[in-house]
């Protein structure tokens, strides 16, 4: 594996998780939270240009501009944070224009990404006379709801289905629960459950140090979910 230079925005959970993941891949790591990073302080051309790759786990109201000075500085990205998705559709471009590379998820957690598939699988419940529900447990400390990835689960299994009602999430805040997801899909006759439960946040900070890995040879903007396979 080439050893690579990655600056890790956040030093929060998850952020710290994915310096040691990092760490033990053998990278040379850089680290800014909040008081490196004023107003994106630590992303200009000049600071990052030993920097091979940008890891974001930040917040919601960070996390856009660290994106835009770090694309327009012509670097490579892996942004974990979430609760900026009505504004992908512009980054995307702005990846294009910059000619960067770009791997986001509201989940980098492999066994999620398992889950999905799993949850596609079972969309096709809905075209045959059952109701499905989403629900999903996080600790109390977490910002938004619900969850990207309950989000991103609806989705998934809407594109399946083809409806695109149904499907409501219901989001519990409560101790110091990592991360519980589950479908459950019901007709008149049974019910199903599929239920994904983190153990820890190891997995999406080891989803997301190869993912950037993964990245260097390439452009583009890429999620997750279309590309954990190749890793
Ligand atoms: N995609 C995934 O697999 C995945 C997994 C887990 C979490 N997440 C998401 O990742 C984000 C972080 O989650 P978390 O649980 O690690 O949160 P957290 O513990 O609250 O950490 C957030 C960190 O952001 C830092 N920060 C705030 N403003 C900053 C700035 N301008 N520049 C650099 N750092 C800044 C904070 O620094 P200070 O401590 O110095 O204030 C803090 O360390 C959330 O959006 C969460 O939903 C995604």
């Amino acid at each position: 594996m080439i050893s690579m230079r990655f600056l890790i925005l956040g030093r929060g959970k998850t952020g710290s998780l994915v310096a040691e993941v990092a760490a033990e891949r053998k990278h040379h790591l850089r680290i800014a939270g909040a008081k490196e990073n004023p107003a994106c302080a630590a992303l200009t051309k000049e600071k990052l240009h030993d920097i091979d790759a940008v890891i974001d786990f930040t917040t919601p109201h960070c996390v856009v501009a660290n994106i835009e000075a770090c694309v327009k500085a012509g670097k490579n990205m892996v942004v974990g944070t979430t609760g900026w998705y009505n504004e992908l559709d512009r980054i995307r471009g702005l990846v294009e224009q910059h000619k960067t590379g770009f791997v986001y998820a509201a989940n980098f957690s492999v066994g999620v990404n398992l889950f999905f598939d799993v949850a596609r699988a079972a969309a096709a419940a809905l075209r045959h006379d059952y109701a499905g529900h989403i629900f999903e447990r996080h600790h109390v400390h977490k910002k938004d709801a619900p969850s990207g990835t309950a989000i991103a689960l609806q989705q998934v299994i809407r594109e399946v289905s083809g409806e695109n009602e149904g499907l409501e999430i219901t989001s519990f805040r409560e101790g110091e629960v990592v991360g519980l997801h589950e479908v459950v899909l019901e007709s008149a006759n049974d019910r199903i459950y599929l239920c994904h439960d983190a153990k820890s946040r190891r997995g999406f900070a080891e989803g997301a140090v190869r993912a950037a890995e993964w990245l260097a040879a390439k452009k583009g903007f890429y999620d997750f979910k279309d590309v954990w396979r190749e890793l």
